[in-house]
């Protein structure tokens, strides 16, 4: 067999979860960050939509506590789903929120001590296969008709196998804010190798504009180099750190999406977000255009 058909494929996903949300204060203090909608759908609704979409069958949640609504929207709601179909009412909207039983397990991040940490309180559900990781303040838009973030990554991954991460670039004056690439050689229009990794590095020492976009595909050696990592940049144990370390060991590739990324981390980047999926959705795209050119023509 070749060295692609080895490949173990990518089933499972792990989702940290256990954020406090505090940018979005109040809003987020009774409900997680993560079930804040854009329209209709909760943030995480597009994350695990996306994983689906690209093979992944069982989702990992990394939570904490005051986050158990999360698991609850991908449970069955009896109650809702009776009363619902009593009154003849179609339960097609609730499709995307059906997870075969077993295929949503939760784990307790108990301490917040960054995101390295998080996965590695994952490693034992991951045990010993490469798995994706989504962080869902990050939402990845397809193209009409073109495949998502992950599913492109997927494609990567079968192509090159080890550690594969999304990337796009910001400008400058941003790349503190993130994780940061130093590229190396370019394999194809949308892939690189990644020949270095540095967290939140100040702008002039940062090694380009390029920065990891909140999905990630790895081996699970990464749970070996979090254990026992140092923490990092902020005081927190950082997986990019633990990716880093891994460079030179195993195939390390960097994908840029064919598409569009929306930072729903930020409130303005919430609001273009909503604005720009509503102008696309065909039952209130004429009513959203009309009332935002009122608005703007009010200044
Ligand atoms: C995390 C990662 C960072 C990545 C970013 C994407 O940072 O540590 O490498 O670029 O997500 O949003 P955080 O936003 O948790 O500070």
């Amino acid at each position: 067999m070749t060295e692609a058909a080895n490949r173990k494929p990518i089933k499972k996903a792990v989702f940290p979860v256990a954020g406090l949300g505090t940018r979005f204060l109040p809003a987020t203090k009774a409900i997680p960050k993560e079930m804040l909608p854009i329209i209709d759908r909760p943030l995480i609704q597009y994350a695990v939509d996306e994983a689906r979409e690209a093979g992944i069958e069982q989702l990992i949640f990394v939570t904490g506590r005051g986050k158990s609504a999360l698991v609850e929207h991908f449970d069955m709601a009896f109650e809702l789903e009776k009363t619902m179909a009593d009154r003849h009412k179609s339960l097609e909207v609730l499709e995307p929120t059906r997870i075969q039983p077993g295929n949503l397990v939760a784990v307790r991040q108990q301490v917040p001590m960054g995101l390295g940490h998080a996965i590695w309180c994952a490693r034992a559900i991951v045990g010993d296969e490469p798995f994706a990781i989504f962080l869902p303040d990050e939402l990845m838009i397809a193209h009409q008709g073109g495949g998502g973030c992950m599913k492109q990554m997927v494609e990567a991954y079968n192509a090159h196998g080890g550690n594969v991460i999304s990337v796009l670039e910001v400008p400058e004056a941003e790349v503190s804010s993130y994780g940061v690439i130093a590229p190396g050689a370019q394999v194809s229009a949308q892939v690189t190798e990644v020949a270095g990794l540095v967290e939140k590095p100040r702008r002039e020492e940062a090694p380009s504009n390029l920065i990891i976009s909140g999905r990630y595909i790895l081996q699970p050696e990464v749970m070996r180099v979090l254990e026992g990592q140092a923490a990092g940049a902020g005081g927190e144990i950082q997986l990019t750190d633990a990716m880093a370390r891994m460079i030179g060991q195993q195939p390390f590739h960097a994908v840029t999406f064919n598409g569009r990324r929306f930072d729903c981390g930020s409130k303005t980047g919430f609001v273009e977000a909503t604005l720009a999926l509503a102008l696309e959705r065909d039952d209130m795209a004429d009513e959203v255009r009309a009332m935002a050119k009122r608005l703007l023509a009010q200044g």
